[in-house]
């Protein structure tokens, strides 16, 4: 089954960002590096529209460098776009950013004329983190709990430049059912909102194909591509202590534990989707959509 997730308060964070984007220099997009596509908003670009963006791929040190540089070349390639991978606590790559963001708007960030800059991100991608690192504080927020709107927030970097933490909270909006299982795997949507073995079972079915010798190595199996499900599941359940009595599976505890070693990267770097992959996933639901009888 689809996973949907695209909770409440969204007019109004529609609202605010047009608002937002009247007086802003660059639209900074946060994404989780292991999954890009998925975690972008595709509200976001209808919202900002030609305005200069950073695309920020966060949380790299959790995901696969080739990838990685793959989804850079591919956002690098965009009008009025550059792109950067960080560790969104690290101080270094994090001021690289400023300076991108003066490449972007070089007539900006002087005492007369601030740069203006609104962060954006769907929640958990890393967005305070990137903040704070930046500011060099810890800026208290408002409503940090899922479904709480909170109101924006201007943060001083210097007299030159400012940065706007979005108005409101910008949900995931999953318009292709790879999405869902990848926002799922993340973490990033609510653990109400899917049913984890569902998604542990379609990220283990990926990473088979994708990423088969890391599977191999942190489970301690072999040939993972010929094993089927049921096999797979019972040479995780005795690695990571999920077999009942009789040699059963705990089938609950596997999900658990796969998508715990997916987000703590026990696995090893691992990312999701590739561009060509999402573009291929987004082609296809296109195409469902667009055979699906009106009003359906
Ligand atoms: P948000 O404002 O976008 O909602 O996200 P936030 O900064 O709160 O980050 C969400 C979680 O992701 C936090 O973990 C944070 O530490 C982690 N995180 C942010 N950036 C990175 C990164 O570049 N790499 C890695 N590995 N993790 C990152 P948490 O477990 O929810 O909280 P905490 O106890 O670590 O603070």
């Amino acid at each position: 089954m689809a996973i949907q997730w695209f909770p409440g308060h969204m007019h109004l964070t529609r609202k605010a960002i047009t608002e937002r984007i009247k007086s802003t220099d660059v639209v900074i997009e946060i994404l989780d590096a292991r999954l890009p596509g998925s975690s972008a908003n595709p509200m976001l670009a209808e919202l900002t529209g030609a305005k200069p963006k950073l695309k920020v791929l966060n949380k790299q040190d959790l995901a696969d460098p080739v990838r990685t540089a793959q989804w850079l070349a591919f956002y690098g390639e965009q009008e009025g776009t550059r792109a950067l991978a960080l560790d969104a606590s690290e101080p270094a790559p994090a001021l690289r950013l400023l300076a991108l963001c003066r490449e972007l708007v070089p007539h900006r960030g002087t005492l007369l004329k601030p740069m203006r800059v609104l962060v954006c991100g769907i929640p958990n991608v890393g967005k305070s983190t990137l903040i704070n690192t930046l500011s060099g504080r810890r800026i208290a927020r408002t409503g940090d709990e899922a479904g709480i709107t909170k109101l924006e927030q201007r943060i001083d970097l210097s007299a030159e430049f400012v940065l706007f933490d979005t108005p409101g909270m910008l949900w995931p909006k999953i318009m292709v059912p790879q999405s869902g299982f990848n926002l799922a795997a993340s973490g990033a949507i609510g653990r109400n909102a899917f049913d984890e073995e569902e998604v542990a079972f379609e990220l283990m079915d990926y990473l088979k194909h994708d990423y088969p010798a890391l599977l191999e190595q942190r489970y301690q199996i072999e040939g993972v591509a010929d094993l089927v499900d049921a096999e797979l599941l019972v040479a995780i359940g005795r690695k990571r202590g999920a077999l009942l009595k009789g040699g059963k599976v705990n089938v609950q505890k596997v999900a658990e534990a796969v998508l715990s070693d997916f987000r703590s990267a026990s696995l090893g770097r691992i990312t999701l989707e590739t561009p060509a992959q999402f573009l291929a996933w987004q082609g296809a639901a296109a195409g469902e959509r667009s055979a699906r009888p009106a009003g359906s």
